[in-house]
């Protein structure tokens, strides 16, 4: 049966889905969360959280109980919710570009089901002007779409969302005052563009975060030639001067969005974004750039080499595009004895930090969990810290 309260997002047991639904389930709405990943639609229904979500795992026993949210892999039932609220993925190929006709067929096989009491609001970071053309195929069904893009810190939508603005966009009045009043009921402040502009919003924010991290890892890559510490050049850079006070640091820059984001705007502007394309290549190049560091010193035959984490930041257990990975993908090709350890993740062979520790020569800090602030790592041993993690202090 249809009802105006209820609401069905599509990719629910995804890391932008699970978060909105708890939150929009907590303001009285009746979500149900639709996805095509069964172990994880069945770990929301047990009342587990699939993954790393800060402060999900009380509200999801409090939504189950008060039957506020519920899981189903069945697409036909988005037709009982007057709001349908898509998160699925929007991956880019081998060659870097958008797979946006994957996404296209999604809406091609999603519109059987529509009429036009629904709403249809996209929330993944699409490729710029794709809105247009799920509307060209929705629009006999509903013309109710409108864009809302997400734009939390992965693992802490929860906290987050309450806090910051939300851009809305949509093909009519309706479809943006609808969003509004939805988007109201959990954000701070509402703000309305054009549809496009709200793609390009969305693209530029991962984009320009991508090119920042980048200048830092370049400047590290100067610093390591020369034998100096950029942790230490940093502070000096930020010490009674505002203007750089932002400058990040280095760090293995990774995970599902920025790359991806920072490629589908290249491919956008017909891959002529050379600052995108050099940032990838500063921040794709970290992990060889630090082996081959090492190879200039050492003979690493003869050593073992220890990765610390395995996720692609701190504290998450996602290692979706993880520069750890490729960076212990990097160590095995070339027949280097690695060790790995993650708090988070458990991948096979894996063992404890301490035993890592103690049984390598070499220990890369890969992936700054904040467990590893407490760890003691002896002199002897090499230690590649490219996150100013180990938390010297300087007086200058
Ligand atoms: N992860 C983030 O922090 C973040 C932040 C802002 C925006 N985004 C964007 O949000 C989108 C989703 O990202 P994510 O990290 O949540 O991805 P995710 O892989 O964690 O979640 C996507 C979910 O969609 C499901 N799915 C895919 N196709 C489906 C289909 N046809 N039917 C039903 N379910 C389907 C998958 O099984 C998965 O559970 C992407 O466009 C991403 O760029 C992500």
């Amino acid at each position: 049966m249809f009802n105006k309260r209820t609401i069905s997002i599509i990719g629910g047991a995804g890391h932008v889905g699970f978060p909105l639904g708890l939150i929009l389930s907590s303001k009285g709405y009746n979500v149900n969360l639709i996805d095509k990943d069964r172990d994880n639609l069945k770990k929301i229904s047990q009342g587990m959280s699939p993954f790393l979500e800060e402060g999900s795992q009380n509200l999801l026993s409090q939504m189950l109980k008060q039957k506020q949210i519920r899981t189903t892999y069945n697409l036909k039932e988005v037709a009982k919710s007057k709001y349908i609220i898509i998160c699925i993925g929007t991956p880019i190929d081998g060659k870097l570009r958008p797979k946006t006709k994957e996404f296209l067929n999604f809406f091609k096989n999603l519109k059987k089901y529509l009429n036009h009491k629904h709403q249809i609001i996209i929330r993944s970071s699409v490729f710029p002007g794709i809105c247009e053309k799920v509307y060209n195929i929705i629009k006999r069904h509903t013309k109710n779409l409108s864009y809302c893009p997400e734009r939390i810190v992965q693992g802490k939508s929860i906290k987050e969302l309450p806090t910051i603005s939300q851009i809305i966009s949509g093909k009519n009045q309706k479809a943006i005052l609808e969003a509004s009043k939805l988007f109201k009921k959990i954000c701070k402040k509402i703000i309305k563009v054009k549809i496009i502009e709200a793609e390009l919003v969305k693209l530029f924010s991962n984009a320009y975060r991508y090119v920042h991290f980048a200048i830092s890892n370049q400047f590290y890559m100067i610093c390591k030639k020369e034998n100096l510490d950029f942790y230490k050049i940093r502070e000096v850079m930020k010490d009674g001067y505002k203007r750089n006070a932002h400058i990040p640091m280095s760090g293995f820059t990774a995970g599902p969005c920025l790359l991806k984001d920072t490629m589908q705007l290249s491919s956008f502007y017909n891959k002529k974004f050379p600052l995108g394309s050099a940032a990838m290549q500063v921040n794709e190049g970290m992990p060889k750039f630090i082996i081959d560091d090492l190879e200039r010193n050492y003979n690493l035959k003869r050593k073992t080499i220890g990765l610390l984490g395995l996720t692609f930041k701190a504290d998450c257990d996602d290692i979706r595009d993880s520069l750890a990975i490729k960076l212990l993908n990097y160590l095995k090709k070339k027949k280097i004895k690695t060790l790995y350890s993650d708090e988070f993740y458990n991948l096979k062979g894996s063992i404890n930090k301490e035993l890592l520790i103690k049984k390598s020569d070499i220990v890369i800090i890969s992936t700054p969990h904040s467990k590893y602030k407490q760890i003691k790592i002896s002199k002897k041993k090499i230690l590649i810290d490219i996150w100013g993690f180990a938390n010297k202090s300087y007086n200058f």
